[in-house]
């Protein structure tokens, strides 16, 4: 048999009692196992340093699969995959705990006939990477091309483009590039693989997909939650390293890349990355021009006070750190010349969603009522909370003797009842389990997204923001709408 294509194995999440773990990955993995889509041979091993029993973590991840599974939790279901979940008291950053390790491994090995194939999972803060990655190089994987080792890395990977290099480099120093995977979770959103296929599978859109025919393109992700417990990372990150760097430069190469040669892995992040490398290098005056931050101020509701980002907790009270960007970015080629894409995300702001409008150049008006313009196309990709597509195109009111109206046409996929559109991180584990790569990130992808993103931030050094400059559940700071409004246009908030 093809090793490559052998899905028996064996899943080691490094940070098993970890928030992602519980409310992520191990609801995915039993929402899987629930489809029958987990290979018969297969094993979990949730490595943690709290001291507790493997009962007592089975246990824990039961209250997690009630709190956060898509699908029932079935009696039989849960039975037949706990039998299967294993948890070891380990410190990760001792060396000598590994040799117990992979003797572990082993056994469940020659228990579930796993055939030494070990998917290995960090969930655990960036700095650890290296140090678990050496170890498990020392002593936990075949070297002999009787099985295979993938390792599934979490975003952030590095927090500019020099650490990323370092930590590349020591991935690349034990795991083959095919058998580094990347995670951007927004990469298994159901409408975010959904944009190719809209893209060049209709003939309505993609003979329009070019500066001919569109005058912009925005793509924004807002939510409507601070950063609760999580103010430690996000102190260090902010909305550009968490949000932009990753899901908003993946969600712009999906949009704007040329088509593929065929749906291999390597065509279509070959043309993923060219979109990277077109955002090229600006001038530090420029960027300040054309990159808004901002930061939530405090809010009083009559049923709670919502705390500034600097009272929130493991925030220091003078933060600079930005919780929201809009930014206009410009894709040097000949398809977008001329095209700008506007980004925008942020916490607590108006309501939660993702999407992008794509908004068509005005028709001449030749024919009707000259005096009043008629509204653009506009075509929008609904990520999230509802998935689907709106086309807003004129259409004469019934009636009037030639009042053109706007109207719409509005495909919801996910409000059928009965569609239940897996997790991203469902799609994500069942990927890499089958040895596909497309829906993760290559090094080169997020090579050019920090050399894109470092160049804010050093535009960003030598100025102090006047934060906090926006409240709760608005749609940001003015100055994200003046933006646009430069080039005499405007958010569409639908
Ligand atoms: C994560 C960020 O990658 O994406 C979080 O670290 C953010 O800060 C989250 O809240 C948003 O994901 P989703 O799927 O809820 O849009």
């Amino acid at each position: 048999m093809d090793v490559k294509k052998d899905k028996s194995c064996i899943m080691v999440i490094f940070g098993g009692t970890g928030d992602l773990a519980h409310r992520k990955l191990l609801p995915a993995i039993y929402n899987l196992h629930y489809e029958k889509k987990l290979p018969d041979n297969f094993a979990v091993v949730a490595i943690g340093r709290r001291d507790i029993t493997r009962d007592e973590y089975r246990e824990e991840v039961l209250d997690s699969l009630h709190a956060f599974s898509r699908f029932e939790v079935e009696h039989g279901v849960w039975n037949s995959l706990k039998d299967r979940i294993y948890y070891k008291t380990m410190d990760f950053l001792g060396a000598e705990n590994y040799k117990s390790l992979n003797m572990d491994l082993i056994e469940i090995d020659d228990e579930y006939g796993t055939n030494g194939n070990r998917m290995f999972y960090m969930a655990v803060a960036p700095e650890y990477f290296g140090v678990i990655v050496d170890n498990l190089n020392k002593h936990c994987m075949k070297k002999n091309d009787d099985g295979w080792n993938r390792v599934v890395i979490e975003k952030p990977f590095g927090r500019d483009l020099d650490s990323a290099k370092v930590l590349n480099n020591k991935i690349v120093e034990v795991f083959r590039e095919e058998n580094t995977y990347r995670i951007d979770h927004y990469l298994g959103k159901e409408m975010l693989q959904n944009i190719m296929v809209i893209r060049f599978a209709n003939m309505l859109f993609e003979p329009l997909w070019n500066n001919k025919y569109i005058d912009h393109i925005q793509i924004s992700s807002s939510e409507t939650v601070g950063v609760g417990s999580r103010g430690g990372y996000y102190e260090k990150s902010g909305a550009l390293r968490d949000m932009v760097q990753s899901h908003m430069l993946q969600l712009l190469s999906l949009i704007a890349m040329e088509p593929p040669n065929d749906l291999e892995t390597k065509s279509i992040r070959d043309e993923k990355v060219k979109v990277l490398k077109a955002l090229g290098k600006s001038k530090i005056a420029d960027i300040n021009e054309r990159v808004v931050r901002g930061q939530y101020g405090n809010a009083e509701t009559a049923k709670e006070e919502i705390l500034a980002y600097r009272n929130e907790n493991r925030v220091s009270t003078s933060s600079d750190t930005e919780t929201f960007v809009a930014l206009k970015v410009n894709i040097a080629n000949f398809r977008w010349a001329g095209v700008p894409f506007y980004i925008r995300t942020g916490k607590r702001m108006k309501k939660k969603s993702t999407e992008i409008v794509v908004q068509f150049k005005p028709l001449h008006n030749i024919l009707y009522f000259k005096e009043k313009e008629l509204l653009p196309n506009i075509l929008v990709i609904r990520v999230q909370p509802t998935e689907g597509i709106f086309f807003q195109f004129n259409a004469k009111e019934p009636g009037t003797q030639n009042n053109i109206i706007p109207v719409n046409m509005d495909f919801c996929q996910n409000c059928q009842v009965g569609i239940n559109s897996p997790e991203a991180y469902e799609r994500l584990l069942s990927d890499v389990i089958r040895g596909d790569a497309t829906l993760f990130a290559r090094w080169d992808e997020v090579e050019y997204s920090w050399r894109f993103v470092d160049q804010i931030f050093e535009a960003w050094e030598n100025s102090d923001p006047q934060f906090p400059n926006y409240d709760p559940w608005t749609w940001g700071p003015k100055e994200s709408d003046e933006l646009l409004e430069r080039d005499n246009r405007r958010w569409i908030n639908l």
